[in-house]
């Protein structure tokens, strides 16, 4: 029986150097040596570090992202990076909507939806974030936001384009916490009807927020979680190791 594939993302944020980054891809690199083929490795390194990581990372299995893009390919925009210039350098993927750039960016989802957008017509998969804050939580709104980041980051025409969603709770993110097995499975079955109705296809959707070796196997084996996205644990080649090997392990 074939096995959906399982998408295995580390998103290194703003750290590392060339010689960290270059050892740290070479390290996953080989952890990721004779996986098999449901297992797909992603890393997101900062975006000057990219090429390094492309050429380290040419020949093994792993594939590089980035951590996210402008809307427009090219233009007078100081400090930002376009889809067409991530492919170039190496990339296949790219993160958009994360919530460090939702809250720190203040980026709204008409924005998310337009980079995602410009991300498939670069010929990038998008990984596209979504997730709800504590507050959110805490007043009953998960659903409610998270489902309205769905419908309205998702660009128009991606049905028939690659692109994943991840579900990152804000208060997921760096603390340790995770939400019940019950919770994230519930969230990805809303997830996922929710952008079905969109896009009249079914969607892989990723968990991220706190994702370590400890909990990767457990995550990964709840229904509708189709991979993890991997912030801290990412940085370190032995663990994210294991969260490789959690999803290499996985039977149908
Ligand atoms: P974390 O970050 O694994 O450090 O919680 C996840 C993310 O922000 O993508």
């Amino acid at each position: 029986m074939s096995i959906a594939p399982k998408y295995i993302v580390g998103n290194w944020k703003m750290h590392g150097d060339p010689m960290k980054a270059a050892a740290l891809a070479e390290a996953v690199g080989r952890a990721c040596v004779g996986l098999p083929a449901h297992v797909e490795t992603v890393v997101c390194p900062p975006s000057i570090l990219i090429p390094d990581v492309a050429r380290q990372l040419s020949g093994s299995s792993v594939k590089t992202g980035g951590q996210d893009c402008h809307s427009e390919r090219e233009g007078a925009y100081t400090g930002d990076i376009s889809a067409p210039m991530l492919a170039a350098a190496g990339c296949t993927h790219v993160i958009v909507g994360h919530s460090e750039r939702r809250i720190n960016h203040m980026e709204s989802d008409e924005l998310v939806n337009a980079k995602a957008d410009a991300a498939l017509t670069a010929g990038l998969v998008p990984i596209i974030c979504v997730g709800e804050t504590q507050e959110e939580r805490d007043g009953g709104r998960a659903e409610d936001v998270v489902g309205r980041q769905v419908e309205e980051s998702i660009p128009e025409g991606a049905g028939d384009r690659h692109f994943v969603l991840a579900y990152e709770p804000v208060w997921a993110i760096g603390s340790g916490k995770t939400p019940t097995a019950d919770d994230i499975r519930d969230m990805h079955h809303y997830i996922m009807k929710r952008a079905s109705f969109r896009i009249g296809r079914p969607v892989a959707v990723l968990y991220g927020g706190s994702v370590k070796a400890a909990n990767a196997e457990e995550i990964l084996a709840i229904p509708g979680v189709a991979g993890v996205l991997v912030g801290g644990a990412s940085l370190k080649a032995e663990e994210f190791g294991k969260i490789i090997a959690a999803a290499a392990a996985l039977k149908g």
